[in-house]
């Protein structure tokens, strides 16, 4: 397990509590990065356990060479990309892949933006 025998986090097991995405992800629809909460935020239900540290993984990442903004996407559901997270304990694989295929598949049928400029900086 992570952190010497302490549990990781889990969304599933936080299911029950119905939680925004936003209590913990509160730039997830205003900023570029959707952000990972403090660890007051557990601390407001686990005063005293010993948690382990997060992140334990990034599943979801993209290279320096891509521009992705969260803020950009507030009208498509967590859910498109990211699949039901309260159904997920451990995230081990993307459930929609970060790679320029999947990105350009969406654009397409959404007809959003096919520039090579929207998601690279030119020059690079
Ligand atoms: C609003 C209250 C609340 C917040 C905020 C919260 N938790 Fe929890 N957490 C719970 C409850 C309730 C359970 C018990 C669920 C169950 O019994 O399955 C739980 C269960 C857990 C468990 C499982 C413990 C075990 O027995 O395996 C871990 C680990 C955990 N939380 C870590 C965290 C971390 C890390 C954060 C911050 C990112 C966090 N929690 C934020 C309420 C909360
Ligand atoms: C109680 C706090 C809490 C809530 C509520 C919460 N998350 Fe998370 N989320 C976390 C923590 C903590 C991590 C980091 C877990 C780790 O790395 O061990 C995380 C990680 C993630 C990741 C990144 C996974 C990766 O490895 O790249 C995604 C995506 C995510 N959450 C989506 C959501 C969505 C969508 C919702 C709402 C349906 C949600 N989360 C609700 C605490 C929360
Ligand atoms: C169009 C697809 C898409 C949608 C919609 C989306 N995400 Fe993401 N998410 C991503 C990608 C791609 C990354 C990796 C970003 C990076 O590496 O900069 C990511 C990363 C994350 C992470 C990891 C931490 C971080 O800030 O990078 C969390 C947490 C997360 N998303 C939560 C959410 C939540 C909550 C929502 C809904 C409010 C949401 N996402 C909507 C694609 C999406
Ligand atoms: C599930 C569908 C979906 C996926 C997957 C998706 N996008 Fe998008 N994206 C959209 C939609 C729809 C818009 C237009 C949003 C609007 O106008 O509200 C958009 C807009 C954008 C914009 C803003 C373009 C502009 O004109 O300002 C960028 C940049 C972008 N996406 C990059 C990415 C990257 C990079 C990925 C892959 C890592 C990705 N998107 C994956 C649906 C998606
Ligand atoms: C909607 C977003 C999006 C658009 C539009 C887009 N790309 Fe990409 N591109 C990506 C992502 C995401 C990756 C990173 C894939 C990965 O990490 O595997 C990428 C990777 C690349 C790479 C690196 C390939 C590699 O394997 O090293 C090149 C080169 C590239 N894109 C060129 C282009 C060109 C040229 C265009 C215009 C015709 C374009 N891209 C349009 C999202 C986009």
């Amino acid at each position: 397990m992570y952190g010497g025998g302490k549990a990781a986090f889990s969304h599933k097991r936080h299911a029950p509590l119905k939680l925004s995405c936003a209590y913990c992800h509160a730039q997830a629809k205003t900023g570029e990065r959707a952000g990972l909460p403090g660890e007051a935020v557990c601390r407001s239900c686990h005063p005293n356990e010993a948690l382990a540290r997060f992140p334990t993984t990034r599943v979801y990442q993209v290279r320096d060479m891509v521009f992705f903004s969260h803020e950009k996407h507030s009208r498509v559901e967590c859910a498109e990309c990211h699949g039901a997270m309260y159904e997920q304990d451990v995230v081990t694989k993307p459930f929609r892949a970060t790679s320029m295929k999947a990105c350009v598949e969406c654009h397409k049928e959404r007809r959003a933006t096919l520039a090579c400029s929207a998601c690279h900086e030119l020059g690079q």
